[in-house]
């Protein structure tokens, strides 16, 4: 089996696994309790806390842990919302092109009367800063932009767009869960002043995230309850997760320079190998794009079948297709950086981690061709 989904989530690290695996038995504290085990557990999830914190040049009071990237993202977002209508700031702003668990936060508050503009996104996957400035006001309450998109990996300007909020006095979330890990995240250099991250993306365990929360940016929690996280998360903390998730982000900092450049060689020598085949194109910027990320389109190829016969010969990817209510809904990103909607129904994703090879990369380039052959063949009986 050749695994190229690492978008959609990656495998957990042996190295990680083995350090979460005391916190589910032996050191099974709770890290409120005042006793000896809930004391070593507080202190693990206070040293994850500081590696984190390492990871993004931030303060460890400025990490908070979550569920996940939606948790953040939803967090972020209408808690800053909340804060900004106190003031009479009900204007947000994002870009046409991020993942759901922004614009479907977005979408309820504007049911709760928000104001929403959405930027577009230009044909290289990339949205400018320009256009960003003029869409400030005095009421908006909020900008989020994601680092990196999901689908097409490409790579937004965010230290640029977050001068401009700070210029404006406006503060800036950033969906990061497809980056951390993989670009260099800073949040001083970013301008950033709330920062998503979830572990599973980058070989650490699943339901378990971070929010960066910039010390006095001052939103209030979204889960009431318990005290736990300085008063602004609710919940018994995820330790093991929670320790797996700082392992996982350490790791792949420590390693990120020589996975990149391992990473860019193959994602290149894949787009390469794959525009050999006629009717095709590469979706997004070929250069300001995510290391591992590939996106494909095929004319005349419907993306499910597609992906069924890459399933059959061992070839886990993704289409840019989601199954919304029983009809196909062609993806939202590709449909806004200006794909035709066969083109974004005959889509492809193949996103590599470093546990990929280059073996695997020639294998997948030996099996495309036949299999776009093959459905283009099935669609045209
Ligand atoms: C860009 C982006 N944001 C948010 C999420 C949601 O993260 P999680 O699965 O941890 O809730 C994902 C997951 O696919 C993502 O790719």
């Amino acid at each position: 089996m050749i695994y190229a989904d690492n978008a959609a989530t990656t495998p957990v690290s042996d190295s990680v696994l083995q350090a979460m695996l005391p916190y589910f038995s032996k050191e099974f504290g709770n890290p409120s309790s005042l006793y000896a085990s809930g004391r070593r557990a507080k202190r693990a999830l206070e040293s994850a806390r500081e590696t984190v914190a390492d990871c993004l040049d931030a303060r460890p009071d400025e990490i908070f842990f979550t569920s996940g990237g939606s948790e953040s993202d939803n967090w972020a977002i209408k808690m800053s919302a909340k804060k900004g209508k106190e003031t009479g700031k009900t204007h947000l702003i994002t870009s046409e092109f991020e993942h759901h668990a922004v614009l479907h936060s977005l979408r309820s508050l504007e049911s709760g009367g928000f104001t929403v503009s959405a930027l577009s996104v230009h044909e290289d996957g990339i949205i400018r800063p320009e256009e960003l400035k003029a869409a400030l006001r005095p009421e908006t309450a909020l900008v989020t932009v994601m680092t990196a998109n999901n689908e097409i990996g490409t790579i937004q300007p965010i230290s640029e767009i977050g001068a401009l909020c700070r210029g404006a006095g406006i503060p800036l979330h950033t969906d990061a869960v497809q980056a951390a890990g993989i670009l260099p995240l800073d949040v001083k250099a970013m301008n950033v002043d709330f920062l998503s991250l979830s572990a599973h993306k980058f070989h650490g365990p699943k339901g378990v995230g971070a929010l960066y929360i910039r010390k006095g940016a001052g939103i209030s929690g979204l889960m009431d309850g318990g005290a736990q996280e300085r008063g602004l998360r609710a919940g018994t903390e995820n330790v093991a997760g929670i320790v797996g998730l700082a392992v996982a982000l350490k790791e792949a900092c420590e390693n990120r320079k020589a996975c990149a450049d391992r990473l860019t060689a193959m994602r290149d020598r894949l787009i390469q190998g794959a525009l050999k085949i006629p009717g095709t194109r590469l979706n997004g910027d070929p250069v300001k794009r995510l290391p591992g990320n590939v996106n494909l389109s095929f004319e005349q190829v419907e993306g499910e079948a597609l992906l069924l016969l890459l399933d059959q010969n061992g070839i886990c990817a993704s289409a840019g297709s989601a199954c919304t209510a029983g009809s196909l809904e062609p993806s939202h990103v590709l449909r806004a950086i200006g794909l035709s909607e066969p083109l974004a129904h005959g889509s492809l994703r193949l996103t590599l981690s470093c546990q990929n090879t280059e073996a695997e990369v020639d294998e997948i380039l030996q099996i495309l061709p036949d299999v776009i052959m093959r459905v283009r063949s099935l669609s045209s009986q």
